[in-house]
Parts: structure tokens; sequence; C-alpha cells
């Protein structure tokens, strides 16, 4: 069987805009409002493999009303990051992770698989396109998203014959409207995020379509986001759309930080591996994240939110934050549960002794100050 083409970045077309948009101040920023003067597109056909790459105007999609990703959700998406520092120099973070991931989620899907490589080069044309677009100032950067989705006009149900990758820009600040400050959550037992064997631990639109009645539901009850609580035990799984770390006192005077293992019901995210891999190498002494304790346990392992409960009630309750590439670590300074509220301590800035430093340490890294390869040059 003959190979079809791959992605192929030496074949881009280029084509600039002739009507630039004037580019917003970032104080005007609302997450994800906002898109740059270019996109890229990639098309798929089956019997044809990846077509010509192309970086156009920005502008709308045409598609058959009958295409697919209207009907069965063959809808798959990544995000990640680019960053400017005040000497102009722009780099992405960790992309190889976003495009493995995307690999995956579209062999879940039975959708085509692509080269990784081949597309981190595109959207670094893509970026240093609209380089001018990327906020400089702290807390701000580009953030860029891939998408795939199934264009076959054709209403049975099959891995689709047709399919556009797409990448699209949008400069933004803080996820929430309230800016960087702790959030509430609420305790959702009501509605499943994910089930063994489903589809949780994949980057999928219809994922994120599914948890927005639970996130209305703990918005009306005060909340900003919900705690995804799993099965009979109330097992922690996600917060919202992010990743979800606890951190507790030990009786031996340790710290330890805890997040769930990637059961196949967690997204395996990048900020998450991030937040593990530079406190996993502290705790063993091979790097040092200034101002974060000598005294770390770094655990991936179930966590429910009875042991939360306790923990608050003991005292023993450090903090707990959710990670994610949209608002990076957000720290929670309350839980609603079976009708009662559990404080987490919080600090000054809103962060605790760990997520801070790491926090630092981790921002540092992703807009150049500390140099280290995550941080991949444009
Ligand atoms: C995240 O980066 O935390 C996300 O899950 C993306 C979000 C905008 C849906």
């Amino acid at each position: 069987l003959a190979k079809l083409p791959d992605i192929e970045p030496s074949l881009v077309q280029v084509t600039k805009t002739d009507s630039p948009k004037q580019v917003p101040p970032p104080s005007s920023l609302v997450f994800g409002h906002t898109f740059t003067d270019h996109m890229l597109t990639v098309p798929w056909q089956m019997l044809e493999g990846w077509g010509t790459p192309k970086i156009q105007p920005f502008s709308n999609l045409s598609l058959p009303p009958s295409a697919t990703v209207f009907h069965y959700a063959h809808c798959l998406f990544e995000g990640l990051k680019a960053y400017r520092d005040t000497n102009g120099k722009v780099t992405l973070f960790r992309p190889d992770m976003n495009m493995k991931r995307m690999n995956n989620t579209a062999h879940r899907v039975a959708m085509p698989g692509f080269n990784g490589d081949a597309m981190v080069e595109l959207m670094k044309q893509l970026v240093r396109l609209d380089k001018h677009w990327i906020p400089d100032q702290p807390g701000y950067s580009l953030y860029i998203r891939p998408t795939m989705i199934g264009t076959q006009p054709a209403l049975g149900i099959a891995p689709p014959k047709e399919v556009l990758l797409f990448v699209i820009c949008s400069p933004v600040g803080p996820y929430y409207p309230q800016g960087f400050k702790p959030v509430a959550l609420y305790g959702t037992t009501e509605y499943v995020r994910a089930a063994p064997g489903g589809i949780g631990a994949y980057k999928l639109g219809a994922n994120y379509a599914a948890g927005v009645a639970a996130q209305k539901a703990a918005a009306a009850k005060g909340y900003v986001q919900n705690l995804w609580l799993h099965g009979p035990d109330h097992h922690i799984t996600e917060v919202g759309t992010m990743n979800a770390f606890v951190v507790f006192k030990q009786a031996d005077g340790t710290t330890e930080l805890v997040t769930p293992p990637l059961d196949g019901m967690i997204l395996p995210g990048v900020t998450r591996d991030s937040v593990l891999t530079l406190a996993k190498e502290h705790a063993a002494g091979h790097i040092n994240v200034p101002e974060l304790t000598n005294k770390l346990v770094v655990s991936e392992r179930p966590v429910t939110m009875g042991e939360v409960k306790e923990a608050a009630r003991k005292g023993n309750l450090v903090e707990f934050f959710g990670t994610g590439t949209a608002a990076v670590i957000s720290p929670v300074d309350r839980i609603g549960y079976l009708g009662e509220d559990v404080q987490i301590p919080t600090g000054p800035d809103g962060m605790g002794p760990v997520s801070r430093p790491l926090w630092k340490h981790l921002t540092g890294i992703q807009t150049g100050a500390i140099p280290h390869p995550w941080a991949v040059e444009v």
C-alpha cells in the first residue's frame, strides 16, 4: 500500500491579509474573543492524504450542513501558548506535547493522524506572521488553537473521509473574568465528566459541551466552576476544564503534592505534566525551585473529596489548585460539598506555599526568563 502524503511544511502557500486589524490593548481582552489576522488550514482526504497547507487571512469556513462535525461531534482541538519577551523573542511552550496529544485524540475517534513536527513548523510560521499580536505583559500570551473537524458530507456513522485541520490564534490574558484571583468550586456529583473507557482523557469538543451544564449549575449556586467528583467515593478528577492538585501537610513533617493518576478519565494536561516534573525534580534534588520546601513528596494517586474535607477539618490542608494551559495555575479558596463549604487556605496573592514557587518557576520557563528546552523558539 502506497504511503499517502503527510503534512509537508515546505509546500505551504501564504496569502497575507490586505486589511490587517487594529491590535487591541491587552487590558481590553476577554479570553478567546479576539483573533489575529491569519489562520492555517490543512485539508485531508482519505484517498489523497494531507493536502497543501495554507496560511491565509482569518476568515469564515464554508461547509456543507451535512458535514459530520455538525452531527456526530467530529471535533477535537488543542490549546498551547506563544510568549513574547520584552526583547521580542517568541517561544512556544512544549508544542510537541500538544501535537502528540492531538494525534492520540484523533486516533480515539478514528480521525487521521499527522506529523506533529511538521505542524509545529507551520504553527511557528503562522505565529511569526502574527507576532505583533502577542502581548508581552506578564500573564498575557497568544493562545493557539489547533482544531480538527470532520468535513465529509455524509450522515452514516463512520470515520470521516474528509477532514480539515486548522489553527487560529487569540491574544489572551487571565482565563477567568475576575482575573487571577482564587475561585470557588462546587463539588458536582449529579453529572459525570468521564467514565472508564470513555473519552475523558481526550481533547474532544464533546467533552467540553457536556461540561457546560454542570458549570452553569455551579454558577447558579454562586460558584465559579465545578469540581468533578467521580463514583460513590467522590474521587476528585478534574476542576472544570483543568487538572486538579491538592496539597496536604503530613504527620512526618513532609508536604504532599497530590494529583489523580492518568487512569483514562483524566486529561493528560501539559501544565499538569510540567508541574509534576518540576516538583519531582525538585524533590529529588535535581533542580532547585526557589522557595519550594525540600520536604516535598509528589504523588499521583487517587484522592477523594472526603479526604480533602477531613484534612481541612484537621488543619492539614495546605492548598488546592487547578492547572491548565489557559489559566496556568488557578488557586481555589472554597469548595461546596454536600451542602456545606470546605474552606481552602490561600495566601495574600491567592496562591499557596507550593503552587506559588511552582507557578513562578513554570511561568519563568514559559516566558523565557528561565532558559529551558520546554520553551521552543519561533
Ligand atoms: C485549558 O487550557 O485549561 C483548557 O482546557 C482550554 C479551555 C479554554 C477549554
